[in-house]
Parts: C-alpha cells; sequence; structure tokens
C-alpha cells in the first residue's frame, strides 16, 4: 500500500532495542556450531516454534538461554552488524540499542569482551553504512541494586562511549524505586536515563520512573493509559514513549493487533515512537512493526509522518542532527 512504502522509505530513528534480542535463530545455530556451545533445540525450525509466549517472563526466559551462545567479541560484533543491516534495509538511519552486560558477566563474559565487540560494529555501522548511534546500558531489575552498582564500577572505563542507562527484565514486583539510588548516580555521571515502565506494571511504576528516577523518556509506557492524570502529565512534559507493537502483540500486553492503544496514545497527544524491542523473537524489524500498524489501525500518513519525525525528536541527537535528520 502507498502508506506501508512510505513508512518504509521514510528515515527513521529506533529507540528501543535489545541488541540480544536481535539473535535471531540462524546466528544462534552458527555462534553455538563455532563455540561448541549444544542448544535444547535440533534446528532452527524447533526453536522458532518455542517462541510462543502468555507473558514477558515467558519471553525472558528464552531470551536469556538463547545468550548463551554470545562468547568472543567477535560474537557480540556479529551480532550488532546483522541488526545494523536490518537497519539498513529497512532505513533506520539512527538507532539507540540497550545491552544487558549483567547477563553476560553472570556468565563470565568480561565487561570488556561485549563493550568492544558491540562498540566496534557501532563504529563501523556509521563509517560503512552511515548509521549513527547510542549505546544504552540497560540493568536488570530482577537483580540487586548492589548489583546494579557494580555494573556501573565496570562501565567506568567506558563512560566517555556509553550516552545512558536504562532499566528493563521482570517488571512485576520490581518497582522503579529500587533503583532511586543507582540512577540517581548515573545522572550525575552525565548519562541519560530511561526505563521499561507500565508494559506490565502499574500505572504507579510508570509514576514511579518518572518522578523517582527522573527519566528522560520511557520504554513502552502503555499502562500509563489508565491513569488519565498520569497520560496528561506525560503530554503535557512531551515525554517519549518508546512503544513495540510487535512486542506488545507477542506478550499479550494487547490480545488483539486491532486494538493496538498507538492511535489512541497519538490522539492524546503523547510523543510515540514505533520500535521493535526483540526484533529476532517477536517478528520482524521496525518496517514489520509499521506494517503491523498499518495493517490493523486506520492510520494516516499524516500519522506515521508523525511518527517517524517523532523517533528524531526522542532521540539523544544534539538539535543539529535531530534538524537534518528529517
Ligand atoms: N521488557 C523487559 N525486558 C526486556 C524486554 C522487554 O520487552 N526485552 C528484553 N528485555
Ligand atoms: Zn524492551
Amino acid at each position: 500500500s502507498p502508506i506501508q512504502t512510505l513508512a518504509e522509505q521514510l528515515p527513521k530513528a529506533e529507540l528501543h532495542m535489545h541488541l540480544e534480542g536481535s539473535l535471531e535463530p540462524e546466528l544462534m545455530f552458527a555462534l553455538a556450531r563455532r563455540n561448541n556451545v549444544t542448544l535444547p533445540y535440533q534446528d532452527e525450525a524447533e526453536l522458532r516454534q518455542a517462541y510462543q509466549f502468555a507473558n514477558l517472563q515467558e519471553f525472558l526466559d528464552l531470551y536469556y538461554a538463547g545468550m548463551s551462545v554470545l562468547l568472543t567479541e567477535q560474537d557480540f560484533y556479529d551480532l550488532t552488524w546483522a541488526y545494523l543491516e536490518h537497519c539498513k534495509r529497512d532505513n533506520v538511519t539512527h538507532t539507540e540499542v540497550f545491552f544487558d552486560p549483567q547477563a553476560h558477566v553472570e556468565r563470565n563474559i568480561p565487561f570488556e569482551v561485549q563493550f568492544n565487540g558491540i562498540y566496534r560494529a557501532l563504529c563501523d555501522g556509521q563509517n560503512k553504512l552511515g548509521i549513527s548511534f547510542r549505546l544504552i546500558l540497560s540493568f536488570l531489575r530482577h537483580l540487586s541494586e548492589e548489583s546494579a552498582f557494580e555494573t556501573l564500577e565496570l562501565a567506568l572505563p567506558y563512560l566517555e562511549r556509553i550516552d545512558g542507562v536504562g532499566l528493563d527484565s521482570s517488571e512485576k514486583g520490581h518497582p522503579p524505586e529500587k533503583f532511586e539510588r543507582i540512577f540517581r548516580r548515573c545522572r550525575e555521571l552525565g548519562l541519560r536515563v530511561t526505563a521499561h515502565a507500565g508494559e506490565e506494571g502499574p500505572p504507579e511504576y510508570v509514576w514511579q520512573a518518572i518522578d523517582g528516577l527522573q527519566i528522560d523518556r520511557i520504554d513502552h509506557g502503555n499502562r500509563a493509559l489508565e491513569d488519565a492524570d498520569l497520560t496528561a502529565m506525560i503530554a503535557e512534559r512531551g515525554l517519549t514513549l518508546t512503544v513495540c507493537p510487535l512486542s506488545n502483540y507477542r506478550l499479550c500486553v494487547v490480545d488483539d493487533m486491532k486494538k493496538h492503544p498507538l492511535l489512541r496514545m497519538l490522539d492524546k497527544g503523547l510523543h510515540v515512537t514505533v520500535n521493535s524491542d526483540d526484533p529476532a523473537y517477536f517478528g520482524g524489524y521496525v518496517n514489520d512493526n509499521f506494517r503491523a500498524i498499518i495493517d490493523n489501525l486506520p492510520i494516516t500518513a499524516e500519522q506515521v509522518y508523525r511518527l517517524a519525525r517523532n523517533s528524531f525528536e526522542g532521540s539523544w541527537l544534539d538539535d543539529d542532527a535531530k534538524r537534518n535528520a528529517l
């Protein structure tokens, strides 16, 4: 359709993508062979069959298991490079990616091995594909505050090359207030801050992320809509929401793509963006997410432009780069 072509051809920024969630089954098996890791699946097809999730935790269990093949700097490079090639195809010209260092340090993969592979690929993406980037260290909220502080300690030598921090993993039972001190420390260090909030957790967690963590944007934020005062405040402040349509559908945050709240969010004046979250697990990259929206919601060309513009405006690019982007 013309509107899908418009969405595909517009330059876009992606603001919510977990590098480990871009590990496609084919690369997972290739790295398993390269590293002599045994996967509990016969082949790629059997692995894909397992990607049926009733909630966030069921996904996270497979997401952490899948990472077991990532051992060397080259593995992290190959993972990141494969994602950047998808960006190129989708005309994603700027990307702000998360990585989960604690999930690898726990497996005895040093921070420097992860960082060096990821960062070298991102620099190659900038130089060879023209894709600008920001790198976001995401803390795992099911782990302790102490573990987050230890991780920040490991990251200190690299902070010139890390732009911000995030908060991901199991949301229910792990409210943002658990991380107020580490986020304050990160802000003092000059880092940008974002957090997953209101994906499965209640509106109260979105309030906490905004007031307690002082976040620059909100990852997901769907359940903020349940609280009219919260919704109005987010609109008023112009906070960006990084919405992930296919993720929402595959994790049962919405039970039908035709009921996805994206257009309602736009109508309420929220600064919404479209993102892939974990593209290898949820059925696609940025343009696939636009297609899911366009096929199921009565979206207009103006709204597609608005989403693309929001993606750059909500990014951590400097003002000049934002103006030149679209
Ligand atoms: N939510 C929370 N944690 C995550 C996600 C997500 O969608 N993807 C990877 N870690
Ligand atoms: Zn996410």
